[in-house]
């Protein structure tokens, strides 16, 4: 079964076909035009969706070297709504004028299960650590459609925290990549705070406010250290409450996910761990289709039922909710 999918829940507009031999489309164009605002434009992101949806699509079908799919995946949420909305009604007409089955995917639940696309792929149940630009979150992944969040941010998301703190630096957007490039030249000295809620959550924007403190007293300070120091108290936080989730849980099997995952720093904190770590290639971490269309076809497969033409998209949508 060839699934085609498509994702537009931020600024990267995606398509790519997965079936039973694995990817064999994987398209993502990242829109370059919210750099000049420091942040994602939602009506810019939309309007550049619709501009680059039919060619996108095409390429993937093209390189996967098919005409049509046996059904259609498409992020309905979590995400920017008009953003989400432009690819999910484009997704959703397709199918209709194909007359496929539809599957509206949870762009979490993409991530969480990206690693199943990789070989060796994490035996269920494992732990999924879920870190994007807008979601923080530690899963137990018992099996596709069943997942019980362990923990998760009180406040800011990792992605976020990356990307304010790049800001801080007067880094350009999206910040995680250069404060990840930065932290490789720079020693870790500086004793940012480690902020932990219970046994399983974490709260960053305390550790944002550190960092922001510490750059206004020391304007001085090498920009590489300040990123050094905090990517490794975010690497630190993240050990910490998965080592508390494996204790609890048993699960020795830890799996990551989302934008931040591509973090140099957070993968290799992850592979020091006491447990078998799954990290998908950083292409497969940040936004794309793949992880989407795979989902859904894990879903059919799993006999899930094809969404219903009434779906439709949404900003909030929990993982494992209907
Ligand atoms: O999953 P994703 O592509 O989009 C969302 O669903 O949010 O995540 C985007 C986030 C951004 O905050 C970005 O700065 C961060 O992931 N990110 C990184 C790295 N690459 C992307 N953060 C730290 N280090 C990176 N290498
Ligand atoms: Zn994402």
């Amino acid at each position: 079964m060839d699934v085609l999918g498509i994702e537009s829940s931020c600024d990267d507009t995606a398509c790519a076909v997965v079936g039973a031999g694995g990817v064999s489309a994987d398209v993502v164009h990242s829109q370059a035009v919210h750099e000049a605002f420091g942040g994602v434009v939602p009506e810019l992101a939309s309007r550049a969706h619709a501009e680059n949806l039919v060619p996108v699509v095409r390429a993937a079908l093209a390189r996967a070297g098919l005409r049509r799919p046996d059904a259609v995946a498409a992020t309905a949420g979590p995400g920017l709504l008009p953003a989400v909305l432009v690819g999910f009604s484009f997704g959703k007409a397709l199918a209709a004028g194909w007359g496929l089955p539809f599957v509206a995917v949870n762009h979490l639940e993409g991530h969480l299960l990206a690693p199943l696309l990789e070989d060796p792929a994490p035996e269920m149940p494992y732990l999924g650590l879920l870190v994007s630009g807008g979601h923080t979150a530690l899963y137990r992944v018992d099996r596709v459609g069943s997942y019980q969040l362990l923990g998760s941010t009180v406040d800011d998301a990792v992605g976020e925290a990356f990307d304010k703190v790049a800001r801080m630096l007067g880094l350009p957007y999206p910040g995680g990549p250069h404060v990840d490039r930065l932290a490789a030249a720079g020693r870790a000295e500086i004793p940012f705070p480690r902020p932990k809620v219970g046994r399983f959550d974490v709260s960053l924007s305390g550790l944002k406010t550190a960092v922001r403190l510490y750059v206004e007293r020391h304007p001085d300070s090498p920009a590489e250290v300040v990123a050094a120091s905090f990517q490794a108290a975010v690497c630190d936080l993240l050990v910490d409450r998965v080592r508390n989730a494996v204790e609890e849980t048993g699960i020795r099997r830890v799996a990551i996910g989302g934008g931040a995952a591509a973090n140099a720093g957070i993968r290799a904190a992850i592979a020091a761990g006491p447990w078998a770590s799954f990290l998908p290639p950083r292409h497969r971490c940040t936004d794309n289709a793949a992880m989407i269309a795979s989902c859904a076809r894990l879903r059919l497969l799993a006999g899930h039922p094809p969404s219903p033409w009434e779906a439709t998209a949404r900003a909030r949508w929990a993982v494992g909710d209907p």
